[in-house]
């Protein structure tokens, strides 16, 4: 994985993969998070669209010289979240962003991920 290559993670080193995913909980030092939730009675179509939402809210901020990143682990604890923030049981948490200036120095921004083909994800018909 990308990540663990660029920080230094060995594939069998298992303190330091569940050390690289608690980070999660600390925003990778991120200094904001922005926390998406939806109504629980919604389902998968609008789900997809607080994702279009959120990828929008990603480019903005990429075009604006922020990094970001979307997080799913950061609702494994919407219940403390709601508790502290004071947001209602009938909200569902999606993921958090984590968002803030990068830092170019750190070993994780040397991360790069493959994107898979085109070919690999559209069929054409004529
Ligand atoms: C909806 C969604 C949830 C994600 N959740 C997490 C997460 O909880 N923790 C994490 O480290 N990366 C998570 N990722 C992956 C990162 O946000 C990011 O996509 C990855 O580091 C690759 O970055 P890149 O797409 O800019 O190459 C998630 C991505 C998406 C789209």
């Amino acid at each position: 994985m990308a990540l663990f290559t660029a920080t230094g993670v060995g594939r069998h080193d298992a303190a330091a993969r569940q050390a690289s995913f608690l980070r999660n909980f600390e925003l990778f030092d991120a200094p904001h998070v922005a926390l998406f939730f939806m109504p629980r009675s919604f389902g998968m179509r609008e789900a997809s669209d607080v994702g279009m939402y959120v990828q929008t809210l990603m480019l903005a901020l990429t075009a604006n010289g922020l990094g970001s990143c979307a997080q799913g682990a950061l609702g494994h604890f919407a219940g403390t979240v709601r508790r502290v923030l004071g947001i209602p049981d009938d909200l569902l948490c999606l993921y958090g962003l984590s968002f803030g200036w990068p830092d170019p120095g750190h070993p994780s921004a040397a991360a790069r991920t493959d994107r898979a083909a085109a070919s690999d994800l559209v069929t054409f018909h004529a």
